[in-house]
């Protein structure tokens, strides 16, 4: 009987090296198998700049960036003026005081910064063609001086008053943007950025647009948005507005 055991033993000794390395052959085997599941990618990997949007703009900003509840991306002329840094920054801390939300997880959101940069730089060469401004004179992105809102109501009758109303209040052809609900969500670059840029995607003309042979200049375009800014400080009743969000919450 003991020598059974110390028989056993020995064999199990000498054949059991053997045997792992059968397994592992016939484990490593399997797994070079062509599969037919693609491997599942942590989303922190995703790189395909067409997931990326899918999955963390479409939602707002439209299915191929064509608009939706916020502005179209793909607005070429958006794309020309403003530059890819402040683009990318935006999309990695967000807009305070509006809905739209910061991306890169030092914000508190879900992406890298290698994919924040995959959404800008996939944004710009995919959809952005900067020869629509040429020759345009174009607006800075950016306001480069403090607004008029007194010149700034002059120039809203000049150039916005036939679409949204002499004070704002929205016609047929252009909705109320004066009134709370609107002005209390959206920044003051925002709105900016809709002056210059237009809605195309909803028939909104660009700077050039609102008055045939009259492209508006980036002053008036500072002083229109300074008076719309003055009227939501002036609306009483709402909870919060955009600008003084912001300015409460920096740091
Ligand atoms: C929940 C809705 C929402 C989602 C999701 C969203 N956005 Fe936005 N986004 C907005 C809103 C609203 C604004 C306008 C904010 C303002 O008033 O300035 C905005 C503004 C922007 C701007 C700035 C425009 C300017 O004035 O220069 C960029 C760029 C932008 N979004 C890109 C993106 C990208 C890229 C994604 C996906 C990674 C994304 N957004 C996801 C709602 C959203
Ligand atoms: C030819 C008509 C027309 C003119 C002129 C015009 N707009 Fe508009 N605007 C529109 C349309 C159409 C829209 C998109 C649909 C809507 O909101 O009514 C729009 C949208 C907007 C929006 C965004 C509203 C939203 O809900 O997102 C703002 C802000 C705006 N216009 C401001 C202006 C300002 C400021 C001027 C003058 C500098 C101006 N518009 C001139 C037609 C016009």
């Amino acid at each position: 009987m003991k020598m059974m055991w110390i028989r056993t033993l020995s064999v199990l000794a000498v054949v059991s090296p053997f045997f792992c390395l059968m397994m592992l052959a016939a484990c490593s085997t399997l797994n070079s198998e062509p599969r037919t599941d693609p491997e599942p990618v942590a989303p922190s990997q995703v790189s395909d700049f067409g997931t990326l949007y899918a999955q963390n703009c479409a939602g707002c900003h439209g299915a191929e960036g064509r608009g939706g509840a916020s502005f179209a991306l793909a607005n070429p002329v958006y794309l020309a003026i403003v530059d890819e840094t402040t683009m990318h920054n935006i999309v990695a801390n967000g807009v305070r005081g509006t809905s739209m939300p910061a991306f890169v997880q030092g914000a508190g959101g879900m992406l890298t910064e290698q994919q924040v940069e995959a959404i800008t730089s996939g944004i710009v060469s995919r959809w952005g063609h900067k020869q629509v401004i040429d020759g345009a004179n174009p607006p800075s992105y950016a306001a480069k001086a403090a607004g008029n809102a007194d010149h700034g109501q002059l120039a809203f009758r000049t150039y916005c008053a036939s679409c949204h109303g002499s004070e704002g209040r929205g016609t047929p052809k252009g909705s109320a943007i004066t009134n709370d609900s609107f002005l209390a969500l959206v920044s003051d670059q925002g709105l900016r950025t809709i002056v210059i840029a237009g809605r195309p995607e909803l028939g909104a003309p660009d700077w050039r647009g609102n008055v045939p042979r009259q492209p508006m200049t980036d002053q008036e375009i500072t002083d229109v948005v300074a008076w719309l800014v003055s009227r939501r400080a002036q609306n009483p009743g709402q909870p919060y507005s955009a600008m003084s969000e912001a300015q409460h919450s920096e740091k």
